[in-house]
């Protein structure tokens, strides 16, 4: 999700805070790169525009923020997956924020989403491979996350990305696309499977397994602007079916969590908020939780250092409170929550697959 899924609901462009990291000159951030041109390209860009719902375009927002700020992120795909439209579209929104010298620059909570999660991803992997080589990642909602082609640290990992059939037919296509125009795009993981799931359906676990998933190889699960699109029904299901993991083998739960007032803004397109993930996840059998607001030490990346900033804000704001007591509006919050857990040294397994 983003910032802009707390302002503006039906999108997925973040407005965020003011960057010390300095602006490259806007006007040349636009980059719509030459595959992006090709015939089957546009025409698969085409089709998404005029027959995805907004849930599964917003695999491409997310995509088109991580294009443009390209001075933080490393994304050799994301422009390819954003497709012109999205990319034009945030393109112009950061254009009038810089403008107007806004404290909030859009799409800087999706660049702060990405770079604590993949921070996160990289020091759980670390965790697990001081004691066992192999590892498992998933991402739930994958959309067009492309760190299989990103992240060193994936090397010895083997990740699903789990979607909708068409995000993840798509994203093929358009790999395949980016193979064909240019020969060095590298797959930095060391296998990758994508996996056409509804994780709404009460089967998805075993669905999840037929296509390779081991329950018993450690395993970081990555749910990254998932959570808020599913009922609270739906949300505490998954959550729970992962909290079991850590029976079985070392678990590792990385995910963004809509506070109340984020997910029920008028015409919100969310459901599933918690105010309290950081008591919710030990209820449900992780351990070590650690949560963090975006403008933290650990979820700020040189991003958000204006005192006045919309998150510095609501830094110093207790979390129980619900609206601004300057201005009475909502206490949008996103927090990136990190869980864990392993089975005790002498358990057996089996009970548990
Ligand atoms: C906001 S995007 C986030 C994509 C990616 N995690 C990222 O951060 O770039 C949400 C993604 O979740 C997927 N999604 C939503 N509901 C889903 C469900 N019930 N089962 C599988 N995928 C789902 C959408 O298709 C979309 O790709």
């Amino acid at each position: 999700m983003s910032e802009t899924e707390i302002k503006k609901p039906q999108e997925e462009e973040a407005s965020s805070a003011t960057t010390t990291t300095s602006w490259p000159d806007i006007e040349q951030e636009l980059v719509i790169p030459e595959v992006l041109h090709s015939e089957g390209v546009k025409k698969l860009h085409k089709s998404i525009q005029t027959e995805w719902d907004y849930l599964q375009k917003s695999a491409c927002q997310t995509a088109a923020g991580r294009a443009l700020w390209k001075h933080v992120i490393n994304d050799p795909l994301a422009h390819l997956f954003a497709g012109e439209t999205h990319l034009r579209n945030l393109h112009k929104k950061i254009q009038t924020d810089l403008l107007n010298n806004a404290r909030e620059v859009s799409g800087v909570i999706l660049a702060v989403r990405t770079l604590w999660f993949d921070s996160r991803i990289q020091a759980a992997l670390d965790s697990f491979h001081s004691d066992d080589d192999s590892s498992q990642v998933v991402l739930l909602g994958a959309g067009m996350d492309a760190r299989s082609y990103r992240l060193n640290c994936l090397n010895k990992s083997d990740v699903f990305e789990v979607d909708f059939p068409d995000v993840l037919q798509a994203k093929t296509s358009l790999v395949q696309a980016a193979v064909e125009s240019r020969n060095e795009l590298k797959m930095t993981a060391r296998s990758l499977v994508r996996a056409a799931i509804d994780i709404r359906d009460e089967d998805w676990f075993e669905k999840l397994k037929k296509s390779g998933f081991q329950p018993e190889i450690n395993t970081v699960w990555v749910l990254e602007g998932i959570l808020y699109y599913l009922s609270h029904t739906e949300a505490m299901q998954v959550l729970n079916l992962i909290a079991d993991k850590c029976a079985v083998t070392s678990t590792v739960l990385l995910a963004d969590f809509m506070n109340k007032p984020s997910a029920t803004l008028p015409n919100s397109v969310f459901h599933f908020y918690s105010d309290w993930p950081d008591q919710l996840l030990p209820t449900l059998g992780f351990s070590n939780v650690k949560l963090s607001q975006i403008g933290d030490p650990d979820a700020n990346f040189g991003l958000l250092h204006d005192p006045l900033n919309l998150f510095s804000k609501l830094l110093r704001l207790p979390r129980s409170a619900l609206v601004h007591p300057d201005d009475g509006t909502p206490c949008c919050r996103l927090y990136l929550v990190e869980a864990s857990g392993s089975p005790p040294p002498d358990s057996s397994i089996e009970n548990h697959l």
